[in-house]
């Protein structure tokens, strides 16, 4: 069995007025199906642009991405929108949830895109909310409900269709410490009791820390991938940087 993922030498490079940018140096990471790990790093390290490549938002400038085995860069953009809608669950800092539908409707979203009839859809939807505990929330709008609650109808929402792997950017930066560990919860049962692997972005060592493994990067380049020891949750690098 192939990996889930496998980054191969993975360059990215952002091309602006002022010329090129190297924010990826080549990157190999490899990450095996069920795995719980965290991606941490300094401020502008590359973290967010590896998570696009990772979620099949961008593209890698040179070297492979392999999705299951098969070479993303040979995936037509149709297969790449049904693997980004079905196979992987999205969770931003910033929830972004659409300020005018309802807790359901956000919740039953992605279903819409992948053709889900609107009974099952809410019905699912609805039972994803009561899944993180809102259920007793459906009508709310975002502006409604606190940030914790935000991030937690995001959370179902990225569940929607069932992914194998959910991508994570500093899930719990806009929450409180007690929050956080909440949404953390979620993440670690859904692993445990789903096998989804899960990779999280966080400045976070407590975030970090609950995690098998921990993938630092800094100036583009992986420079510690193991578990997340003292060392690793508060990188030397990091301390100075
Ligand atoms: N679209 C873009 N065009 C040009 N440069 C970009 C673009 N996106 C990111 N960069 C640059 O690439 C580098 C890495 O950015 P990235 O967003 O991956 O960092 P990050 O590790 O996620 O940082 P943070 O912790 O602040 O979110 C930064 O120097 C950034 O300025
Ligand atoms: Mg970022």
């Amino acid at each position: 069995m192939p990996p889930l993922l496998a980054l191969d030498a993975v360059v990215k490079d952002y091309a602006s007025e002022a010329g090129t940018f190297r924010a990826l140096h080549g990157v190999s990471v490899e990450v095996q199906k069920g795995e719980f790990m965290a991606i941490m790093g300094p401020s502008g390290s590359g973290k967010s642009t590896l998570m696009n490549i990772i979620g099949c938002l961008d593209t890698p400038t040179t070297g492979t991405y392999r999705f299951e085995g098969t070479d993303t860069a040979t995936l037509s953009e149709g297969a790449l929108a049904k693997l980004r809608n079905a196979g992987i669950g999205f969770i931003f800092q910033q929830f972004n949830l659409l300020p005018r539908l309802s807790a359901l409707a956000n919740v039953a979203l992605p279903m819409v895109y992948s053709g889900v009839a609107s009974g099952e859809r809410n019905a699912r939807a609805q039972a994803l909310l009561a899944s993180v505990g809102l259920a007793d929330k459906p009508r709310s709008r975002p502006s409604q409900l606190s940030g914790g609650q935000q991030q937690r109808v995001a959370v179902a929402r990225s569940l929607a269709n069932n992914p194998q792997l959910l991508l994570a950017d500093e899930p719990t930066g806009a929450l409180d410490t007690r929050t956080g560990v909440e949404v953390l919860g979620l993440f670690r049962a859904l692993n445990e009791q789903k096998g989804v692997t899960v990779v999280i972005v966080t400045h976070d060592p407590e975030v970090a820390r609950a995690t098998n493994r921990v993938v630092r990067i800094q100036d583009g380049l992986v420079f510690y991938d193991g578990p997340p020891t003292e060392a690793a949750l508060y990188g030397h690098a990091e301390a100075t940087a």
